[in-house]
């Protein structure tokens, strides 16, 4: 066990009970001794991460999200779980016999890729087999924290743990009480921040001259050898007839006019210095040809202009100048 995520708090549309539920959650926070009291007391466990507390307490969210072993696990479980008895208990489950096939067409599945990820909804069958509403259920090998979310939907707690910071990351971010209007505000800000920074390498210019277009795609095309001649032609404008969408099998060297193909053509490539990594880089020849732009929803096709055909390495120049 390293990372560990607590989730008590119901989904939205699944609250039941919100306010006994929220007001249980506000205690079981001040039950808590602060997490910097509390790392000596897990420090020990197998899967501590080796890193600076400073750094473990500034992922965390404790109690419900720790990024080491979670202190509160068992207090959570005091608190949110049902007291095990040996004398009373008297659980009893037949084997889940049902098939189990979910298509993973779902947003929350989607949201975050994961190896062997699981769609909540077939967990969600296993938790509503095996445990009663209010229960807590423990997935180890949490992942994304699918099983989390399938039980929360069910009005279940979960605790959720995995041997890998990232997996947990995405659990607990996947499994907590999100509010959606900040999150869509915080979504617009760095759209926005990151169109002021980036979107003018998304700009070309309409055909008036003047006005600004956002580019919506780029059609590249790739340079092959004449074996006649030995110039370099571009295949979309030697082979492609774009307005009656064909590509000519045979077609005419733009320079020498003979009859060639693109199967007895060779590549054409070019070679640039890469700053990032100080070499000499050769890669094959694609260009611009065709641009698809809009301005106030309205699509436009051009050819590539001047400004838009500024060389592969002038564009690494301008992406070094953005990292910067
Ligand atoms: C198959 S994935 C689980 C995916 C999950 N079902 C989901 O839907 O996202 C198995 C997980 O087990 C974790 N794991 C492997 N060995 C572990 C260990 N000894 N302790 C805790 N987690 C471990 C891996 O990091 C991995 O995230
Ligand atoms: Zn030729």
């Amino acid at each position: 066990m390293a990372q560990t995520t607590l989730d008590a708090e119901p989904k939205e549309h699944a609250k039941k009970d919100t306010a006994s539920m929220k007001a249980k959650e506000e205690e079981f926070i001040k039950s808590c001794r602060p997490l910097n009291e509390m790392l000596d007391s897990v420090r020990n466990v197998e899967g501590f991460p080796i890193g600076k507390d400073e750094d473990i307490l500034a992922l965390s969210e404790a109690p419900w999200y720790t990024a080491c072993p979670n202190p509160y696990v068992n207090e959570f479980i005091k608190a949110f779980g049902t007291p095990y008895d040996e004398e009373t208990d008297d659980y009893e489950r037949k084997p889940y016999i049902g098939d189990v096939s979910e298509g993973k067409k779902d947003p929350i599945y989607n949201a975050h890729s994961y190896h062997t990820k699981v769609p909540y909804k077939a967990i969600m069958k296993f938790i509503e087999h095996y445990t009663d509403e209010g229960d807590v259920v423990f997935d180890g090998f949490c992942g994304t924290g699918m099983t989390g979310v399938a039980a929360q939907i069910l009005n279940r707690s979960a605790i959720l743990s995995d041997l890998s910071s990232i997996a947990t990351f995405i659990a607990y971010n996947l499994n907590e009480y999100t509010n959606l209007n900040k999150f869509d505000k915080e979504v617009e800000r760095v759209l926005q921040e990151v169109n002021d920074e980036c979107g003018w390498l998304y700009e070309t210019t309409h055909i008036d001259g003047t006005t600004k277009g956002e580019i919506v795609y780029t059609i590249f095309s790739e340079v092959l050898i004449c074996p006649y001649c030995g110039n370099e032609y571009v295949v979309w404008d030697a082979a492609v007839d774009y307005e009656n969408n064909i590509e000519n099998i045979l077609f005419d060297c733009p320079t020498c006019k003979a009859k060639i193909n693109k199967s007895e053509s060779e590549q054409a490539h070019y070679t640039f210095f890469d700053e990032i990594t100080s070499t000499n880089v050769t890669q094959v020849k694609r260009v611009p040809v065709l641009i698809n732009y809009s301005i106030k929803n309205k699509r436009f096709l051009k050819k590539p202009d001047k400004l838009d055909l500024i060389e592969p390495q002038a564009n690494l120049t301008l992406l070094l100048e953005i990292l910067k």
